[in-house]
């Protein structure tokens, strides 16, 4: 399958004006995305988990325009007109009109809100791009005849990744894999599919409490970032390496291999951070309290024998992940030896989610 599979064949139906609905959710991963070729197409494959609670809420208004020259929109967050939203959103239009090409015919209204605090240091962009990519799929979907579920999905996961890379992984499903792979079938470097082996009934449940330790804005952009894989000197033995790390997670997350679980998790997390500090220009994303609660986690492992670790994304917050049957233990924990670490003491509790949801 290539790009143009995605391309639709002329509508069959015309709609005046409509209103659609989506709320999708944030995902973390944990064999990490970092390095992109052309047209958003990932350097190495990548699986996350799908979050419950981080969610983007958007809704799509859109009424047929008089002339259709460029493109008609407006940005809302939280009820605010959001004009710096709107550069991102032309670009995504750009990138995406040749499969949506009804998008110069509507004038839309984008309204957006997000679960997690705003200046949390949570990216919204994966779920924001993903819940946006689904308003515009439902828009698709109302000008043709027939829209299969599993294309529509496909195609809003194709379409999303357009947006943000990782935000094709916050579609469907609780566990997402995100590029080729040799072991997983179906896999695609296009869009994001369901995990589709038997998971251990351990990680059905998993947690991850989110500890937000820099709420600040991103010191490096996810774009910045990903071309900082050009020319770095591990970046080919990084990508090997990912495809490696997958083949072993997926048999762990059939297994239910928790000591395996961490070691890789936690390695994944600080390769990541690694090929940010060996790059050139060279960054430190994490904060001194990001390595105090990385090594109060490796104490508290010692001294228990919990399961519990930590991963991070391209920035300071921590996420720990541990299973169900240990939340009360781990909570406590964050509680008493975390929590002081984090600004203001904020973290968020979350869980493994099940994807996207349509509200209208
Ligand atoms: O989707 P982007 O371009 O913002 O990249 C996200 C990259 C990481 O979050 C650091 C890793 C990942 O796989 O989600």
């Amino acid at each position: 399958m290539t790009e143009t599979y995605f391309i639709p064949k002329p509508y069959t139906t015309s709609v005046e004006s409509g209103c659609f609905t989506w709320s999708s959710p944030s995902n973390i991963a944990l064999v990490k995305y970092w390095g992109k070729k052309k047209n958003q197409i990932p350097e190495n494959p990548s699986i996350s988990f799908t979050l419950n609670e981080c969610k983007t809420i958007t809704t799509l208004r859109f009424s047929k325009k008089q002339h259709s020259e460029g493109f008609s929109f407006e940005v809302f967050l939280d009820g605010k007109q959001q004009d710096d939203f709107k550069p991102k959103v032309e670009t995504f239009f750009k990138r995406v009109e040749v499969y949506l090409p009804f998008l110069k015919d509507y004038h839309f209204t984008i309204e957006t809100s997000n679960t997690f605090p705003h200046s949390s240091g949570i990216a919204s962009s994966a779920s924001g791009m993903s819940a946006l990519a689904l308003c515009l799929m439902s828009v698709e979907s109302a000008l043709s005849d027939t829209l299969e579920e599993a294309f529509f999905i496909q195609k809003a996961s194709f379409l999303a990744r357009l947006g943000s890379g990782s935000a094709c992984r916050s579609l469907e499903g609780d566990l997402v894999v995100w590029g080729k792979h040799e072991a997983i079938q179906g896999s695609s470097n296009l869009y994001g599919v369901k995990y589709p082996l038997e998971v251990n009934t351990i990680f059905k449940d998993f947690q991850d409490t989110i500890l937000l330790v820099d709420k600040g804005e991103k010191q490096v952009s996810s774009t910045v970032g990903h071309g900082l894989m050009h020319g770095h000197p591990f970046a080919q033995e990084r990508f090997k390496q990912a495809h490696k790390n997958l083949t072993a997670l997926s048999e762990v997350l059939q297994k239910g291999d928790l000591d395996s679980f961490v070691s890789m998790v936690e390695s994944e997390a600080l390769t990541l951070h690694a090929m940010m500090m060996t790059s050139m220009p060279y960054f430190i994303l994490m904060k001194p309290n990001t390595l105090e609660i990385i090594n109060k986690i490796w104490n508290f492992r010692k001294e228990t024998g919990s399961k519990v670790c930590f991963t991070l994304d391209a920035g300071a917050n921590v996420h720990v992940l541990y299973p169900f049957n240990e939340k009360e233990v781990v909570l406590k924990f964050i509680q008493n030896e975390l929590v002081a670490y984090c600004q203001n003491g904020q973290y968020i509790c979350d869980q493994i989610g099940f994807g996207a949801n349509k509200i209208e």
